[in-house]
């Protein structure tokens, strides 16, 4: 019998990208296949946890052995089903590529084009990850962090901005790393300033192993 690590434990994973809907027809959204959320839902589910995945656009189907499975489409959605849900569960994880911006407004009817050029005014969404950060007793909140630049220093005061206990870094830049590939390479960052490298590795390992890390460090 395989033993199972994470057994009881309520765990809300978050995966996929959100869409923020111009009009009709039209949308803002981002590159996230979803592949790392899910493999960590997947990994979670064989690991005795029960699992809810809160999931924006992909297009992969429902890992098996999941409790909960709830599609979302834009920030605000994925707002208030992770905030509602937040009081029963042990550790969240935020793989899910959020909209930092959304439209003022959602046209009711296809905007007609002109001769001239448009611009589209935006405002902030609601920091799904910091809320919980400012709401935390007794969860355990694992963040990512997705950047191109200065990656470490950018994780590290995510990490205070936001209250979390872990993050997991990756470099969307490098080859084999980050949005649609099946590989991801990552650095996860602690609370208590400790590091762990992964090197390249499936979505699927890389899931195990910061699971496997979150279970060494915070559970009892
Ligand atoms: O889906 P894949 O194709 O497999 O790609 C995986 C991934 C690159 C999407 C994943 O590894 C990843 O990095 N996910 C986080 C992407 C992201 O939005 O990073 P960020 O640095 O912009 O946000 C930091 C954290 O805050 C994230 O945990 C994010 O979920 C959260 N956030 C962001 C904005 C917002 N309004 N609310 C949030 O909770």
């Amino acid at each position: 019998n395989k033993t199972q690590e994470l057994e009881g434990k309520n765990i809300l994973v978050t995966a996929g990208a959100t869409i923020e809907d111009i009009d009709p027809v039209r949308y803002i959204t981002n590159n996230s296949s979803g592949k790392m959320g899910y493999s960590i839902a997947k990994e979670s589910a064989l690991m005795g946890a029960n699992v809810i995945l809160i999931s924006g656009h992909t297009n992969l189907s429902v890992p098996y052995g999941i409790k909960e499975f709830v599609r979302i489409r834009s920030a605000k959605d994925m707002y208030d089903e992770v905030v509602n849900r937040y009081d029963n569960i042990d550790i969240v994880i935020k793989a899910a590529a959020v909209a930092d911006y959304t439209p003022q407004k959602k046209a009711d009817n296809k905007i007609k084009k002109s001769d001239t050029d448009m611009s589209i005014a935006l405002t902030r969404t609601k920091d799904i990850l910091k809320t919980l950060g400012e709401n935390k007793k007794h969860q355990i909140l694992v963040g990512f962090a997705a950047e191109t630049t200065d990656v470490e220093n950018y994780a590290k005061t995510k990490i205070q901005k936001k209250n979390l206990d872990m993050i997991v870094a990756n470099n969307v830049s490098m080859e084999g790393a980050g949005f649609l590939s099946d590989t991801n390479i990552v650095d996860i960052y602690y609370s208590d300033g400790s590091k762990t490298h992964i090197p390249k590795s499936s979505k699927c390992e890389i899931a195990k192993l910061i699971l496997k890390n979150i279970k060494d460090k915070f559970v009892k």
